[in-house]
């Protein structure tokens, strides 16, 4: 039954993507940014299951000027390929090179959702409730949803990994696909959320989350060895036997940024002791200090030859277009042609 299931599936849509998801362009990114957002992608991309993955410039639109949000879509990717995204393994596009056939398809999709239910969705009321009074938010805000929802529809994808605070957005999207499917006929794959574990990891001094507005707590990509090895030296630890938040937190953090599986055993070991009562948060973050450098060296080195070799960005991001455009282009038409029958 299953079996049939799928079969027929594949039949009824003409094509589909597997794995698709977006990344917000964000400059200067933290090694939180890494753990969180790219090595569950490197993940997917090691797994075979070519990840369509793009920068959302046209949602930055909500509280960036276009200018910003152009030039940081660039250096995002730029970015991600130096962390590693592969593009034999993965395609990477910029949202913006399928503005137009983004922009139908929300216009087309918001008929089929009310004012009302916008203002319902969880993350625009947290945002109204918290740092921006209605007065104040754009409409595209209150539009994110939708836009999104054209993003995941239009390349026909089947599974989108984002990270928790995305799980309500999923729902407005798989919502939209039913309704213009029941309205217009089954054009769009109901997607599914494919959620990624929540990496929390904290500010090194234990303030919170880690993040940019924290810099004394935060590693950027950008910082030196030295800089970073600083901070490290003045994070927190915790008492010989016990295993706080923050100690979780950076045992995550080295794990995740470590490259070799020696160093996560070197981990483990420091530990063990560790929670048998000894003194060796010393030792930790030596460890600690060796894999950051190691990672910020690496990182770096790549990212210089990247910015070096300019055809080298270019031609990526043109193939990545170029797949988008051919899905959003077929997907239209299809769209189009139903709700005009
Ligand atoms: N809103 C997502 C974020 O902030 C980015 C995004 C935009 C996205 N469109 C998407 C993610 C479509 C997945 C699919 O992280």
């Amino acid at each position: 039954m299953e079996k049939e299931k799928t079969k027929l599936s594949k039949k009824k849509f003409a094509f589909q993507t597997e794995v698709f998801t977006g990344i917000r362009p964000t400059g200067n990114l933290t090694v939180a940014n890494f753990a969180g957002a790219v090595a569950p992608l490197l993940a997917l991309q090691k797994e075979g299951k070519k990840p369509l993955v793009f920068v959302a410039d046209m949602h930055a639109m909500t509280d960036r000027e276009p200018k910003i949000a152009k030039k940081y879509a660039l250096e995002v990717v730029a970015d991600y390929l130096a962390l590693g995204l592969d593009p034999k393994k993965c395609h990477v596009f910029i949202q913006s090179s399928i503005g137009r056939q983004i922009s139908l398809l929300t216009l087309y999709l918001m008929r089929q959702i009310s004012v009302a239910e916008l203002l319902r969705v969880p993350t625009l009321k947290d945002k109204l409730k918290k740092d921006q009074k209605e007065e104040g938010a754009n409409a595209l805000l209150a539009n994110y949803p939708v836009m999104m929802a054209a993003d995941i529809l239009i390349q026909k994808s089947l599974r989108v990994p984002v990270g928790k605070d995305q799980l309500p957005h999923i729902e407005v999207a798989k919502l939209l696909a039913r309704r213009f499917n029941r309205q217009y006929g089954e054009i769009f794959p109901v997607p599914e959320a494919q959620h990624l574990l929540p990496v929390n990891i904290l500010s090194l001094r234990g303030e919170g989350k880690m993040s940019k507005t924290k810099p004394e707590g935060a590693i950027f990509l950008t910082d030196s060895p030295d800089q970073a090895i600083k901070k490290i030296k003045r994070a927190e630890t915790a008492f010989a036997g016990e295993m706080p938040e923050i100690l979780q937190s950076h045992i995550l953090l080295v794990k995740s940024l470590a490259k070799k599986k020696g160093e996560v055993e070197k981990v483990d070991a420091i530990i063990k002791e560790h929670l048998s009562g000894k003194n060796v948060m010393k030792d930790f973050k030596e460890l600690f200090s060796e894999v950051v450098e190691k990672f910020l060296l690496d990182f770096q080195a790549k990212r210089k030859d990247i910015a070096k070799d300019g055809g080298y960005l270019a031609s990526v991001i043109n193939e990545g277009n170029e797949i988008a455009t051919i899905n959003a282009e077929r997907t239209l038409r299809e769209v189009e042609k139903a709700m005009t029958k």
